[in-house]
C-alpha cells in the first residue's frame, strides 16, 4: 500500500465524533528537510531529537545579559546541540469525498515554528509563534478529490534561550462541520457557584456566524448520566445537584455538550470535558473550593527529555505521577502555551497550572527570538492562549511573560496591563500573573502592581521589601531555587555556593549549590511557611531540560540543564526527596545521601545527609552510632530580616530541613538512619551498603502492561547489581538493548548532561550506576521484551516482559 492510499484510510475510516462533525486526528504524514528526500513519520514529530549532537548547532556567541554577564563567549549548548534550525517541511493527503459543502478547519495544537499551511499549492495560512494552537479554515482551498497538505517550517538560529525542538511537535486535527456551526473555542464553561449541595454552571457558546441562536447545553457525569441541561442564547446557568468538585485530590471531570438545532434536527454537537470547582487568588492566598490552597509547584519546559519535543501522553503522565508522589500539585509551563494534551493529563490527574505565554515582549533577549513579532502577534496569541484553555478546571491563572526586559518601563506596564486585559477579556474567571526578576524596578514602575498576581522570580530574600509595595498584600514565587545538581554524583568536599563549577562538567548531588541569582529550596520553603503573603512556588525545574546547561554555558560537551528536581530521564535527584520531606505531608519520606560505594575514600571525611519528614535521626556506620541530628526550628522572624543570601544564611537555613552529619570517616559497610519521632520513638529507617562486583542486570518497569495503541510507553530503570542486590552507584558500563515482540525501542537516556550518544540509538552508557529505556507500544496486542547486554562485561544480560494490551 503506498503512503497516500495509507492516509487516505486515515480520513475516509475516520473517528465520527457526531453523526454532523468529523474530527480525524491526522497523524500520518511525510517530512523532508531539503524536499528532496522523504520519509514518513508519525506526528507529533520532532526532527532533531535524534542528533547528533553537535556544538555546531545554534552555537551562540553572547552575553547571557539575565544571568549578569557582560561578556560575550561561546555558548555551545545552550538550546541543546541538536539540529532543530533551519526549513522543515510535512506533506499529507486528505480525501475531500465527505468533506464537500462542508466548513473545513486545520486545528494546530503547535508547530515548530512559523508554519505556512498550504492545500493545493496555496497557502491558506500561517502562525508566527511555534507554542500556539491556531486553527486554520481551509474551506475555499479543499476539492471533492485529493487535497494535498503541506506545512513549512522554519527554525531560526539564536531564537530560543533553551530546546524548543523542530516540526510538527502537537496533534493537528481535521475538523470539518456543515458550513454554519458550533465555533468550539466560543464554548465557555464557569463555575459561578459550588459546594457539596449545589453548584451553578454558567455556559455559552456561540455559532460560526456570530449569532447564539438555537443552543443548549448539557452536562454528564463520568458515567454519561445527564446532571443537568438547558438551552438559551446567551450565558445559560446549568443547576447541578450534590457536584464532584474537582481539585488535585479528586479531579472528576463531567463532559459538556454544546447542541445546535435548526427545526429539530441536529445540525452539530461539540462536546468537551470540563470539570466543577471555585477559586479565589488574594490577600488570603488561594482558596480551592473553599479551602486553602498552597501553591507547591514547579516549572516545566516543554521537552520530555530524551523524546524532545513531540507530546505523548504517556510521557506526561509518568511525569505527572512523579511530581505528585513529591506531593507537588502545580506546575507552570514555562515560558510558553501548554499543549493540550498536557492540560488534558493535568485535568484528569489532578494539578494546577499557570499557563504562560511569553519569554520577551518588545526587547530580545535572543536575537531572532518571539521579539520580531511580539508587536503584530502578541494579542492574537494570548487571544489563543485563553480560548484553548479556559474550559481546563486544572487552568488557574495566566502567566503574560516571564522576565520581560521592559519590567522597568512606563511602556512595559501598560503592556503588562494591555495584556492582561486581553485575558480578562476572553476569561473574567481567572487572575493573571508574570515572574518578574527585577523587583525594585518592577515596583517602582508600577509593572508589578498592575498584576492580579504579582510573581516574583528568585531574591526571596527582598520580598519582605516587596511586600510592603504592594497594594494587594500578596505575592506569588513564580520561580524559585535553581539548585543544581547532578544525580549520583557526589564532590568533594563539599562546598556551599553559587556558580561552582567542576572539570567533568557535572554539579554536586549534595544539593549544595546554586546560581548567583538564586537560592537552595530551603529558602523557598521558608518563604512559604513563615511569610504568610507568599501564595506558593514553582521551583525550577520538575525535571531537567534539554538546553541551558548552567553553570556550564560555556563548557563543551554540556547540553543540558542542572536545574531539574529529577534528571533529564525522570529519575529523581537526591534533592527530590528533600521537596517531598516537606510537600507530601501524606506519606514519610526517609532518603539517605551520598551512595555507600567509595573504594579509595576508606578514613576520608564524607558528609552524609538524611531527608525526612521526622524531626530528628540516627546515624549508624556498621552498627557504631555516629550521633543524632535534630532539625532545627529558625524562626519567622529570621526570613522577615530580609538579608541577603549569604553562604552562612544558606547552611543555617538547610539545617532547618535536612540532617548533616559534616564529618562522617567513610568505611565500607552499612550505613544505616534510624527516624525518631517528636516523642523519640524510632519510626523508620533506611540503609546505603557499599556495593561489591556487578553480576546481574536489574530492570524495573513503571507499568506491567500499556496499552497497544501504537503510543504508549513504558520506562524501564535499567542498574547493575552484585551478588547481594546492591545497586552499583557509579557503574558506566555500555549496554545494548534489544525490544521483540509488541513493542519497539523508542529512546534511551542516562541523564548526564554531558553525555552525546543519541537518544535515538539502542545503545548507550549508564550514568551514575543507571539509565532508562523506554518502549513504545505498537497496535499490537503481546508480549514485549526487552534485552539489555552489557558490552563493557558481555557475562552480563537481562530481560523483562511486559505486555501490550
Ligand atoms: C530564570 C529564567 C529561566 C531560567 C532560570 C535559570 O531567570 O526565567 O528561564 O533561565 O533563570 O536559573
Amino acid at each position: 500500500m503506498t503512503f497516500r492510499s495509507l492516509s487516505l484510510v486515515a480520513v475516509l475510516f475516520p473517528m465520527w465524533v457526531t453523526a454532523q462533525r468529523l474530527s480525524v486526528n491526522i497523524d500520518s504524514w511525510e517530512f523532508s528537510r531539503d524536499q528532496q528526500h522523504w520519509q514518513q513519520v508519525s506526528v507529533p514529530h520532532d526532527w532533531a531529537i535524534a542528533g547528533p549532537f553537535d556544538k555546531k548547532w545554534d552555537l551562540q556567541y553572547v552575553a547571557i545579559t539575565q544571568n549578569g554577564e557582560t561578556e560575550k563567549s561561546e555558548k555551545s549548548g545552550r538550546s541543546g546541540a541538536l539540529p532543530w534550525i533551519g526549513h522543515g517541511y510535512y506533506r499529507t493527503h486528505i480525501n475531500g469525498s465527505k468533506l464537500k459543502g462542508k466548513r473545513v478547519v486545520l486545528a494546530f495544537d503547535g508547530a515548530m515554528s512559523e508554519p505556512h499551511v498550504f492545500v493545493n499549492g496555496k497557502e491558506a495560512g500561517w502562525w508566527a509563534y511555534g507554542y500556539n494552537a491556531f486553527n486554520i479554515d481551509i474551506t475555499r482551498f479543499v476539492q471533492s478529490g485529493d487535497n494535498l497538505i503541506e506545512v513549512n517550517l522554519n527554525n531560526l538560529e539564536e531564537s530560543s534561550r533553551w530546546y524548543p525542538g523542530g516540526g510538527i511537535y502537537r496533534p493537528v486535527h481535521l475538523i470539518a462541520t456543515s458550513p454554519t456551526a458550533i465555533d468550539d473555542w466560543s464554548v465557555f464553561c464557569r463555575t459561578l457557584s459550588a459546594n457539596d449541595k449545589a453548584a451553578v454552571v454558567e455556559v455559552s457558546a456561540s455559532l460560526t456566524d456570530g449569532s447564539r441562536r438555537s443552543l443548549s447545553y448539557k452536562l454528564t457525569d463520568s458515567k454519561g448520566h445527564v446532571v443537568a441541561s438547558a438551552k438559551g442564547e446567551g450565558d445559560v446557568s446549568l443547576h447541578v445537584s450534590n457536584p464532584q468538585l474537582w481539585s488535585p485530590d479528586h479531579p472528576y471531570l463531567y463532559t459538556l455538550t454544546v447542541e445546535y438545532k435548526e427545526k429539530d434536527r441536529i445540525v452539530d454537537s461539540y462536546s468537551l470535558k470540563t470539570g466543577i470547582r471555585t477559586l479565589t487568588i488574594g490577600r488570603n492566598g488561594v482558596w480551592l473550593n473553599g479551602k486553602p490552597f498552597e501553591i507547591k509547584g514547579v516549572c516545566l519546559h516543554h521537552d520530555l527529555g530524551p523524546l524532545g519535543a513531540a507530546v505523548n501522553k504517556a510521557a506526561i503522565i509518568r511525569q505527572v505521577k512523579i511530581l505528585k508522589d513529591m506531593g507537588a500539585n502545580a506546575i507552570r509551563t514555562s515560558h510558553n502555551m501548554p499543549s493540550q494534551t498536557q492540560m488534558q493529563v493535568y485535568d484528569s490527574l489532578g494539578m494546577v497550572v499557570m499557563a504562560e505565554s511569553f519569554d520577551m515582549w518588545v526587547y530580545a533577549k535572543c536575537q531572532n527570538g518571539y521579539a520580531r513579532f511580539f508587536k503584530d502577534w502578541a494579542d492574537k496569541d494570548i487571544k489563543n492562549l485563553v480560548l484553548a484553555n479556559r474550559n481546563h478546571p486544572s487552568l488557574i491563572m495566566y502567566s503574560i511573560g516571564n522576565e520581560i526586559p521592559e519590567q522597568w518601563s512606563e511602556e512595559g506596564r501598560e503592556i503588562a496591563r494591555h495584556l492582561q486585559d486581553i485575558c480578562h477579556q476572553y476569561d473574567s474567571t481567572r487572575t493573571v500573573t508574570q515572574g518578574m526578576d527585577r523587583a525594585e524596578d518592577a515596583l517602582k514602575s508600577g509593572f508589578a502592581q498592575v498584576m492580579d498576581v504579582p510573581g516574583f522570580n528568585y531574591r526571596v530574600w527582598k520580598y519582605p521589601a516587596d511586600i510592603k509595595q504592594l497594594p494587594c498584600g500578596f505575592l506569588l514565587g513564580s520561580e524559585t531555587a535553581s539548585t543544581v545538581s547532578s544525580r549520583g554524583v557526589y564532590k568533594f568536599p563539599v562546598v556551599w555556593g553559587s556558580d561552582i563549577t567542576y572539570p567533568d562538567g557535572q554539579c554536586n548531588g549534595y544539593d549544595t549549590q546554586w546560581c548567583s541569582w538564586s537560592n537552595l529550596p530551603e529558602e523557598d520553603f521558608m518563604a512559604q511557611s513563615d511569610a504568610p503573603y507568599t501564595i506558593g512556588q514553582f521551583v525550577w525545574t520538575g525535571f531537567d531540560y534539554l538546553g541551558e546547561p548552567t553553570p556550564y554555558d560555556s563548557y563543551w560537551p554540556s547540553r543540558s540543564s542542572y536545574f531539574g528536581i529529577c534528571d533529564l530521564a525522570g529519575l529523581p535527584k537526591d534533592r527530590y526527596y528533600l521537596y517531598r520531606s516537606v510537600w507530601n505531608t501524606k506519606d514519610n519520606t526517609v532518603h539517605v545521601l551520598p551512595h555507600w560505594t567509595w573504594p579509595g575514600r576508606e578514613g576520608q571525611s564524607t558528609p552524609v545527609f538524611v531527608y525526612t519528614n521526622y524531626p530528628s535521626a540516627e546515624l549508624f556506620i556498621n552498627g557504631k552510632s555516629q550521633g543524632r541530628r535534630t532539625k532545627s526550628n529558625i524562626t519567622d522572624g529570621e526570613f522577615n530580616t530580609g538579608r541577603p543570601s549569604t553562604l552562612a544564611d544558606a547552611q543555617r537555613r538547610a539545617a532547618r530541613y535536612r540532617l548533616m552529619w559534616d564529618n562522617v570517616k567513610y568505611e565500607p559497610g552499612e550505613l544505616r538512619v534510624v527516624c525518631y519521632d517528636s516523642a523519640g520513638n524510632p519510626v523508620a529507617e533506611t540503609s546505603e551498603h557499599t556495593a561489591d562486583k556487578a553480576c546481574a542486570i536489574k530492570l524495573e518497569a513503571d507499568r506491567d502492561a500499556i496499552k497497544a495503541d501504537g503510543n504508549d510507553l513504558a520506562y524501564i530503570t535499567v542498574s547493575l547489581t552484585d551478588q547481594n542486590g546492591y545497586e552499583l552507584p557509579t557503574d558506566d558500563d555500555e549496554l545494548q538493548f534489544e525490544v521483540r515482540g509488541a513493542g519497539i525501542f523508542r529512546a534511551a537516556c542516562n541523564g548526564d548532561a554531558t553525555s552525546l550518544e543519541s537518544f535515538a540509538k539502542p545503545q548507550m552508557k549508564l550514568f551514575s550506576g543507571k539509565l532508562v529505556v523506554t518502549l513504545q507500544a505498537t497496535k499490537q496486542k503481546g508480549d514485549i521484551i526487552l534485552k539489555v547486554k552489557d558490552i563493557t562485561n558481555p557475562s552480563l544480560s537481562g530481560e523483562i516482559k511486559l505486555k501490550a494490551e
